[in-house]
This record gives C-alpha cells, sequence and structure tokens, in this order.
C-alpha cells in the first residue's frame, strides 16, 4: 500500500516565549520535528510533506533533506487548512498526518494505524485520558461506532464528559481526503478549518472510523510550553534507559541517564550516575562507565573501563584499555588493547598502541606512541608552533621520563629513554638515552637574601 505522511508543523508555539519556532526545539539532542521525521521514515513512505509557517526558513534550512517536500501555509487558518496545502503533491493510496510538536510517536504505534486503512476505511488515533480538556472528543453512536469529532470549544456538557480525546494522528484513504477537505467550513468556535470535521463527512459517506490506541500516553503528547518540554525529555530518556537494560546493561539510576542520539550496546554493561551519551556511540560487552562521563560519537571495545568524570569526543577505544578518571580524548584519538590513560591526560589526534601508558598530567596530541611505551607525568608534546601542528612518533617500548617537552616534530625510536625534565628537540636513535636539560651545579657560600627591615 502506497503512503504519503504529512506533517504539520506550521504553528507559532507562543508559550515556549522563543525566537526559534516551536518544533526545531529538542528532545534528546534532536529538534521535535526531526523526531517524527526520523519515525515517518521508518514506514519507507512514497513522500514526506513537511507543512511550514512560521520560522518557515529556520525550519527548512535546519531539516532540508532531498525527501522531504517543505510546503508553506502561509496563513494558519487550521489543521484541515494546512493539509490542504499539501493536497496536490499528494499521490499515494493512504494519506497519514502526523504533528512535528509531538515528537515521541512510536512506528509501531503508527503500523497498527496504518493497518486498519482501507478504501472504506479510515484509523484514528485515539487516547483515554482522566483531563481531556483542550482535546477534540471523539464521539460515538449507539453501536459503538465513531461518527465525529467535536473540539472542547465547540463540545456540549455532555460531550465534554466524554473521556477519549482525539490525538489528531490519522490515516486515511488518500482519494477522499481532497474532496473532504474542499468541503471544510470554518463555520465555528475557533474559526479555523478543522481537519476532525473529515471523521463525520467520512461517516457520512459510508465509510468507517476504526480506532487505535498507542501504549503510552505520552507518545501523544505535543509540547507547548518549557514545561512539557521537559516532560518529553524525561520521557524519552526512560524509555531509552529501559531499551538498553532491556538489552543487558546496568543501568545504575535510569533517572540520571541520557542518551542524545544513536547507541548500540552489548551485554554486561554497567553504566554509573550521570553519564551522557551523544550523537553515535558503541559500547561493546562488559564495558564499565563511571559517574559524570560524557561521551560522543565514541566507540568503546569489549572491557573498556571508563573512570569517573571523563570526556570522550571522537574516540575509539581497544579492548580492555582505560581512561581516567578527569580523561579527556578528543577527536582522532585511537587507543589500542590494554592501552591506558590516567588523571588529567589529554589526547588529541594521538594513536596509542598497545599497553602504552600515560598515568597523569599529559597532554598528546598528533602523536603515535608505540606499544608498551611509557609516558611520564607532567609531559606534553609541543605540537603546534603557533602556524602549524607537527607530529611526535614514538617507538615500541619508549620510556618518556617525568616532565618532558616533546617539541614536535620529532621521533624516538624503539626502546629510547628521556631523563625527566627534558626538552626533546631531536631525533633520540633506538635505545638511547637523551638528556635535554641542564646539568644540575651547587654553588657552595650561597647566602639567601635577608628581609630589608624599615626602620
Ligand atoms: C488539535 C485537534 C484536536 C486534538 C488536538 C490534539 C483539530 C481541529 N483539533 O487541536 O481534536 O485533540 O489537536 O493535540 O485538528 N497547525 C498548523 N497549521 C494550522 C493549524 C495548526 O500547522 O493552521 C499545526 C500546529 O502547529 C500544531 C498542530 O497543527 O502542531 C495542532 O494544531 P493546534 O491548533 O494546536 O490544534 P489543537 O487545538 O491542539
Ligand atoms: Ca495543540
Amino acid at each position: 500500500m502506497s503512503l504519503d505522511i504529512v506533517i504539520l508543523a506550521a504553528g507559532q508555539g507562543t508559550r515556549m516565549r522563543s525566537a526559534i519556532p516551536k518544533v526545531l526545539h529538542p528532545v534528546a539532542g534532536n529538534s521535535m520535528l526531526g523526531h517524527v521525521i526520523h519515525s515517518a521514515r521508518q514506514l519507507a513512505p512514497n513522500g514526506i510533506h513537511v507543512v511550514i509557517g512560521h520560522g518557515a526558513d529556520l525550519v527548512r534550512e535546519r531539516l532540508a533533506a532531498p525527501d522531504l517536500n517543505f510546503v508553506l501555509q502561509d496563513q494558519q487558518l487550521g489543521t484541515g487548512h494546512a493539509v490542504a496545502q499539501a493536497l496536490p503533491a499528494l499521490t499515494a493510496e493512504t494519506v497519514l498526518i502526523l504533528y512535528g510538536d509531538v515528537p515521541l510517536i512510536e512506528v509501531d504505534t503508527l503500523k497498527r494505524l496504518l493497518a486498519l486503512v482501507t478504501p472504506e476505511q479510515l484509523g484514528l488515533l485515539t487516547v483515554n485520558l482522566a483531563d481531556p480538556t483542550g482535546y477534540g472528543r471523539i464521539v460515538r453512536d449507539g453501536a459503538g461506532n465513531v461518527s465525529a469529532i467535536v473540539e472542547h470549544k465547540d463540545a456540549s456538557q455532555a460531550q465534554r464528559a466524554i473521556n477519549e480525546g482525539n490525538t489528531g494522528i490519522l490515516a486515511v484513504p488518500g482519494k477522499r481526503l481532497a474532496e473532504w477537505l474542499g468541503r471544510l467550513s470554518n463555520h465555528n468556535a475557533q474559526g479555523e478549518y478543522y481537519l476532525t470535521d473529515v471523521i463525520a463527512m467520512a461517516v457520512s459517506d459510508g465509510l468507517v472510523v476504526a480506532t487505535e490506541q498507542p501504549l503510552d500516553a505520552m507518545e501523544v503528547q505535543g509540547a507547548n510550553d518549557r514545561r512539557q518540554l521537559a516532560e518529553l525529555e524525561r520521557h524519552y530518556q526512560l524509555r531509552e534507559g529501559r531499551r538498553l537494560m532491556a538489552q543487558g546493561v546496568t543501568l545504575r539510576d535510569p533517572a540520571r541517564f541520557d542518551v542524545r542520539g544513536e547507541v548500540t550496546v552489548g551485554r554486561d554493561v554497567l553504566i554509573d550516575v550521570n553519564v551522557i551519551l551523544e550523537g553515535k556511540v558503541v559500547i561493546e560487552d562488559d564495558v564499565v562507565i563511571g559517574p559524570n562521563c560524557y561521551i560522543k560519537d565514541s566507540t568503546l571495545r569489549q572491557g573498556v573501563v571508563l573512570k569517573a568524570n571523563t570526556h570522550l569526543d571522537g574516540a575509539v577505544m581497544g579492548e580492555g584499555s582505560d581512561a581516567g578518571p578527569f580523561a579527556r580524548l578528543r577527536p582522532g584519538t585511537v587507543m589500542d588493547a590494554r592501552a591506558h590513560v590516567g588523571n588529567f591526560v589529554e589526547l588529541k589526534n594521538t594513536h596509542m598502541h598497545e599497553d602504552a601508558k600515560a598515568g597523569h598530567l599529559a597532554y598528546l596530541g598528533d602523536a603515535d606512541i608505540g606499544a608498551r611505551t611509557n609516558i611520564g607525568a607532567g609531559t606534553i608534546t609541543c605540537n603546534y608552533d603557533g602556524a602549524n601542528k607537527w607530529r611526535t612518533v614514538m617507538g615500541e617500548d619508549v620510556f618518556i621520563g617525568s616532565n618532558n617537552s616533546l617539541v614536535a616534530p620529532v621521533d624516538i625510536q624503539a626502546g629510547a629513554t628521556t631523563a625527566a625534565g627534558s626538552t626533546i628537540t631531536q631525533e633520540v636513535p633506538a635505545g638511547q638515552l637523551a638528556v635535554g636539560r641542564a646539568r644540575q651545579r651547587n654553588i657552595d657560600g650561597w647566602k639567601r637574601p635577608e628581609k630589608i627591615r624599615k626602620s
């Protein structure tokens, strides 16, 4: 069955009190509209049509993609008017209506809804609410069949007592849509062209309106203000946490865990509190992540251990390697198996081969560090001359003494040693000791200065 998806995203969102359009506000690091588009794509539709209005240029600019058709709704005259703007582009047998400010809708729910649609039947997603104030009410006849939707502001007292609310999400046979939208009027409490009036028209044309419900009411919750945005965020995070726990991750506290991107996990992973995963993160089996770690676009191979407060961005950590506490691995960092970095070590565009170690207080940028090489505390690569970046290359089994300055470009060959406090500016041949510091001298009979007394 061919499918067109229309996403309504033209509204202003006044209650956000924001310079940016409502649908661009983020949930879990992606705009609300971005989440809806992501779900829409998983249904493999023929077309995705996004109706934009307020902040249209910004929305288009932020989300432009070859598979999206942006349709401008100049004036927001109602949800029915909004869908009508997309009509010329709709060609599929079924049209599904979604909302740019309802980001948590699940693909499985939409599939159940779409399964209801035939040339003689609509699918309507409804939700039972303890307090349905503001929602359109689902009106059913004596036999329990849906006969209409009445908007809250147009509803009678008796209709307002109905707890079944309209989510707005709807799937209809495409052939009929143009005719129904053409018959809409705005003679109602809000002076708008209501998409919901299509329901009564379909029923009077002899179609059946079948309903489905979301598994969780939060799926159909929109965000009108920042408080609701925060509620969606927490709900999303809890859902993501549950998904990871189901796959074999222990979360010390699912309420203190945030995912802002796509995470794949192995089994027996342990994640302590206040960990943030951003972008594309791959975590293999038996990884342990300590508290307060921030991990972006990185891969942690089997058995990696991150200690508290470690910051990763664009790093690949090999099997059994470890970092932290308070380590910072910047883009281009590669640690091979069992490599180790300890507290206050920063790596950038640096490859540490197997079993290489930098235990404390170091900056290693644009470096290649051979297997089993040990970097002493306080060592830095002087990789930047003010104009260009240069590489520092260390062979296998090198021993860099404490507090070295390695002035790149420089090559320290296998098995070489550098003395503590050295400034290394030249190649160190294999196996040799480099001493790059002034020799100590002791001055006999030297007197400390004495304090001058004020009279
Ligand atoms: C709508 C439904 C109501 C349902 C509720 C669920 C109608 C007439 N009513 O009411 O039955 O219970 O959603 O939240 O459909 N939009 C446009 N262009 C417009 C008008 C709206 O793009 O001209 C977009 C808005 O940005 C918003 C969505 O459509 O994302 C819903 O519009 P809104 O005016 O909030 O409808 P409700 O009054 O909430
Ligand atoms: Ca609304």
